[in-house]
């Protein structure tokens, strides 16, 4: 639940500020879970491959965290509170822990293609949203999903093989992704 405003930027209806910070705490839950989640990830992953998948992880968690700061200080400049507590993020969200501990490098960046494939919907319904109550908060969307999508790939392109095909697809839970892209 969202607390009350009691002024908001100007020119924007109480009510639709209102929707405009639900919707940006929505987003810093989803990404304060993805950088913690990601770091997660930078220190469970083991294989040959260790190195360039831990290496990888770091600038996706230095970006996310910057989109949280980001959406944060919108919803401060909105008349909001920001929630940014770990309790806040659990109670609040809408979608399950991360699911996979110590793993192959292969395993979590099959579990990952599904934590971005759910954060990246997430994100271009909000613009959906955005796009009638207010562009420059959709601009933000927008701005933070194109590098979500850039990093989605990057996941996505240890799992492709020459043919174009995912080793994922289909999949409808991390365990069953990271099964998948165990095998190849
Ligand atoms: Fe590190």
């Amino acid at each position: 639940m969202t607390p009350k405003l009691h002024y908001t930027v100007p020119g924007l209806s109480d009510a639709d500020a209102q929707r405009i910070v639900e919707l940006l705490q929505d987003r810093l839950h989803a990404t304060n879970d993805l950088h913690l989640t990601l770091k997660h990830v930078h220190w469970n992953v083991v294989g040959p491959h260790f190195i360039s998948v831990h290496e990888m992880i770091d600038p996706q968690v230095d970006a996310v965290r910057g989109f949280a700061d980001d959406l944060a200080e919108r919803i401060a400049t909105f008349g909001g509170s920001p929630q940014g507590t770990p309790g806040s993020i659990v109670s609040a969200r809408t979608w399950d822990e991360y699911s996979i501990g110590r793993g192959t490098t292969q395993e979590h960046l099959g579990a990952l293609d599904l934590v971005y494939q759910g954060v990246i919907t997430s994100y271009r319904d909000g613009i959906k949203e955005l796009g009638e109550l207010d562009p420059i908060t959709e601009d933000m969307f927008i701005g933070q999903t194109e590098q979500l999508e850039l990093f989605h790939w990057f996941i996505r392109a240890h799992l492709e093989d020459k043919g174009g095909h995912l080793s994922t697809e289909g999949a409808g839970s991390e365990k069953a992704a990271a099964a998948a892209a165990e095998q190849g």
